[in-house]
């Protein structure tokens, strides 16, 4: 080969190889987690007695549907499509090896009369509905032991119809816990993609006791002032990726969990390897939390490139005596956020208890929190670090902070107690408990 010709040859090579290399490394994805399956086998809702208009109860119809898939247990699994249309119906539980189809303009939409929800056991790790005791209402989309199961379509809706049920919690009449939208439970294999939430009763997207979950490009919506509408909340729950996504909600966008007080503990069931990456949207509480509910521990959580907007805090670390549970290894980075009452909170006194036997000498553990480059405008309040005395947290590092206040007065400041870590270019200037100095050896250890 002529050596110009030879050189030339190297140096595209090698910038080809650069490019694959950059782009591996800023577009990571959670392709590959869970394989989008194709089905050859498609059914429609239509087939079934479905009727779109908005009116007819269709929980039948879906029952029927699910049942034929779940016995006829065709090759390579089976395709429930819905087309364009309003589908109100009742809660239903899916079946292994199925997707959910929803067209463009397809419309699952939740009946609001309470008496057509069935009601289920409290989970083990909860010992009790998680705002009333005993059982709770079922989620719309339900499922228990599954594998094998695709919600996706073109950007279809589920839509909870929550506002009797927001109601219902203002008025103080509910009756037991409100349903999810969708929980699913001791499942693996999960993939929810192309989907809208709306106004879900309560938290959006419930995975609990699963493993290999996937949520990508999904939107979810509910009024700010809906209550307790979290987004997506993995729930002793592991390997979980979600990414992509726009949640605007009325509480916690992403809440990472794990039972609850002494019922948790008992469980024991942790949730770790959760990856939340490229998220954007608004809320009065929390962008990305952990908490507060952690009592079977949480470890080994990425958040990574997260947008937020109109916030209570931007990054919430929560916890409470009588949790118990160790939250170790959480890192948080690429974070903008504007207009938010506070920056960063990890704080050992949030959250309320299932009943009065709680353990008050169950202490959480909070070590190895990596929190950097944070850029935030109009923070109220940069940062607000609460440990508990029995119990500091340490290994708390933040590196290469910015979150500024309104114009004016400086009012954005740091509080913090019972602490140990670092803190590294962080501005305004940190709690004198964070040192600058010890760096890299107050931090190292945890990750
Ligand atoms: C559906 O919504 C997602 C996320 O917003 C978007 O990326 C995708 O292009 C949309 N797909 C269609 C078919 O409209
Ligand atoms: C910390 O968590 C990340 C995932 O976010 C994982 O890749 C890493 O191995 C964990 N580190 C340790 C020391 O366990």
């Amino acid at each position: 080969m002529n050596r110009w010709v030879g050189s030339i040859f190297l140096c595209i090579i090698s910038t080809l190889l650069l490019t694959s290399w950059l782009v591996a490394a800023e577009g990571e994805t959670c392709s590959g987690i869970v394989p989008m399956q194709y089905r050859n086998d498609k059914i429609s809702i239509l087939d079934f007695g479905g009727v779109g208009d908005g009116r007819t109860l269709n929980t039948k119809a879906f029952k029927e549907a699910i049942f034929r898939i779940q016995h006829l247990k065709r090759k390579g699994g089976t395709l429930l499509y819905i087309p364009a249309g309003v589908y109100l119906t009742g809660p239903f539980d899916l079946t292994s090896r199925m997707t959910l189809y929803l067209a463009r303009g397809a419309v699952i939409k939740a009946t609001q009369d309470p008496s057509q929800w069935p009601l289920v056991d409290p989970l083990p790790s909860y010992g009790r509905g998680r705002e009333r005791p005993g059982a709770r209402y079922m989620s719309l989309l339900h499922g228990d032991g599954l594998h094998d199961v695709i919600i996706t379509g073109e950007n279809g809706t589920i839509d909870g119809q929550g506002d009797v049920w927001w109601n219902m919690w203002r008025q103080r009449t509910l009756q037991f816990t409100r349903p999810h939208l969708v929980e699913l439970m001791n499942s693996r294999g999960i993939l929810i993609s192309n989907v809208i939430f709306k106004n879900s009763p309560f938290w959006n997207i419930h995975p609990v006791y699963c493993s290999n979950v996937v949520i990508r490009y999904v939107t979810i919506l509910a009024p700010a002032d809906s209550p307790n509408t979290d987004g997506i909340d993995p729930d002793s729950s592991s390997n979980v990726c979600i990414e992509d996504s726009y949640i605007s909600v009325g509480d916690d966008l992403v809440a990472v969990k794990s039972g609850w007080d002494q019922y948790g503990i008992a469980y024991g069931r942790p949730s770790h390897g959760i990856t939340i990456r490229r998220i954007t949207g608004s809320s009065p509480f929390a962008g990305i939390a952990v908490g507060s509910e952690t009592s079977g521990g949480v470890v080994d959580v990425l958040a990574e490139h997260i947008s937020l907007f109109n916030m209570g805090v931007g990054i919430h670390i929560k916890t409470n005596v009588g949790r118990g549970g160790m939250i170790r290894n959480i890192t948080v980075s690429n974070v903008y956020m504007e207009n938010a009452r506070t920056g960063i909170k990890i704080a050992g006194d949030v959250g309320d208890h299932p009943d009065e036997n709680f353990n008050p000498n169950a202490l959480p553990v909070v070590k190895g929190i990596k929190i950097k480059d944070v850029w935030g405008e109009k923070v109220l309040q940069a940062g607000l670090i609460h440990g508990l005395k029995n119990s500091p947290f340490s290994g708390i590092c933040l590196s290469n902070i910015n979150l500024r206040g309104n114009p004016g007065p400086r009012n954005s400041i740091w509080k913090c107690s019972d602490v140990s870590g670092a803190a590294i270019q962080v501005s305004p200037f940190p709690c004198a408990e964070l040192t600058s100095s010890q760096k890299t050896g107050a931090c190292s250890t945890y990750f």
